[in-house]
């Protein structure tokens, strides 16, 4: 029986449970920041609105505290939205965390100081000295996990044993593990597919959305190899497979769809989604200051009109 923390009490942070409870774990969730996910998590029943399940019982919720991170655990799991990352990196950074990391979040950041795009991983490891970190990407909606539908995930670490160890202690018959060495290559995949998934949605037939995808491969494969990693990942679960999943039926292949129909980014972010988070728009949004200076445009035509479309609020002319 191991000790696993998990830091994000959201959608994707609790469904994580549940395969690590399946294995007896002694699972600790904890929230630092959403007063609905506290109240979800701390209640008596532990309904969580955004899975729309009853948690087991056996899941311990404790209050975030610097204390509970002190503490001995076997696997610290993060779990936070992008936006989280540098609160919990900071608060990392004074702990001298020993425990090894998994990091659940997608995204890139743009670091101004150094004008370079930082991956996670890379993120909490410059800018405050976490070490041991793993990183689990994939085609994972939290609903169907959390209803024990098959899942296929691949972790990440230079160290293949670390992350066949992390495997064992996480992987059940309906949450399958598979293992990669390529930490940079996951972790852009895992991003970038989020912008491309607008991209594919953004076509106005099967037809047109089948040629955007396989376009959308072409620059994610450069890209892939521009950020140094390794172009052989894009056919892996955190390329195509995840890339398939959010065409398929996420909000940003949502948003693209309306933006294909010619709705500004603005216009229809307010009339049809304003409640919700598109985390194409926020990456394109972080990114494009670097991609718009460093990266050939004739390499990456498609994220080049997304980005413009987004930025200058412009008609996305795709079709
Ligand atoms: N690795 C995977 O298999 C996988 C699968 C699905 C989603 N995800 C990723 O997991 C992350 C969380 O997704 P989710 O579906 O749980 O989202 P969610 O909105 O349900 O939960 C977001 C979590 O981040 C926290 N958060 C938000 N803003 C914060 C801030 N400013 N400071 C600190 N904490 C903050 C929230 O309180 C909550 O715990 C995303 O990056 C998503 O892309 C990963």
């Amino acid at each position: 029986m191991k000790k696993i923390l998990i830091i994000g009490g959201g959608a994707m942070g609790s469904a994580f449970a549940i395969p690590c409870l399946e294995n007896n774990h002694k699972v600790t969730i904890t929230e630092p920041y959403s007063k609905t996910f506290i109240r979800n998590l701390s209640s008596k029943n532990k309904f969580h609105s955004a899975l729309k399940i009853n948690l087991s019982k056996k899941l311990k919720f404790r209050k975030f505290s610097n204390d509970l991170l002190k503490e001995n655990f076997d696997l610290i799991v993060i779990a936070l939205s992008l936006s989280g990352i540098d609160f919990i990196g900071k608060q990392f950074k004074n702990l001298k965390i020993k425990s090894p990391i998994l990091v659940l979040t997608k995204g890139l950041k743009y670091e101004k100081k150094n004008k370079k795009i930082w991956t996670i991983s890379e993120q909490l490891n410059k800018n405050y000295n976490v070490s041991n970190i793993s990183v689990l990407k994939g085609p994972c909606l939290a609903k169907e996990l959390a209803r024990k539908k098959q899942t296929s995930v691949v972790i990440a670490n230079k160290n293949i044993k670390i992350a066949k160890s992390i495997g064992k202690i996480i992987s059940t018959k309906y949450y399958l593990t598979e293992y990669s060495k390529d930490v940079i290559g996951i972790e852009v995949c895992s991003a970038i597919k989020n912008i491309y998934s607008m991209i594919i949605g953004a076509g106005q037939s099967l037809n047109s959305s089948s040629n955007l995808f396989q376009k959308s491969i072409l620059e994610m494969k450069y890209l892939i190899k521009y950020f140094k990693g390794d172009d052989e990942t894009i056919s892996g679960l955190a390329g195509v497979g995840d890339l398939y999943v959010s065409a398929a039926g996420g909000r940003n292949s949502r948003m693209g769809s309306y933006l294909g129909r010619g709705f500004t980014f603005k216009l229809a972010k307010k009339r049809f989604m304003p409640n919700d988070t598109v985390e194409g728009e926020q990456l394109a949004r972080e990114i494009a200051p670097f991609i718009m200076r460093k990266i050939d445009k004739k390499k990456i035509p498609l994220m080049i009109l997304l980005l413009k479309a987004i930025l200058k609020n412009k008609k996305l002319k795709i079709n």
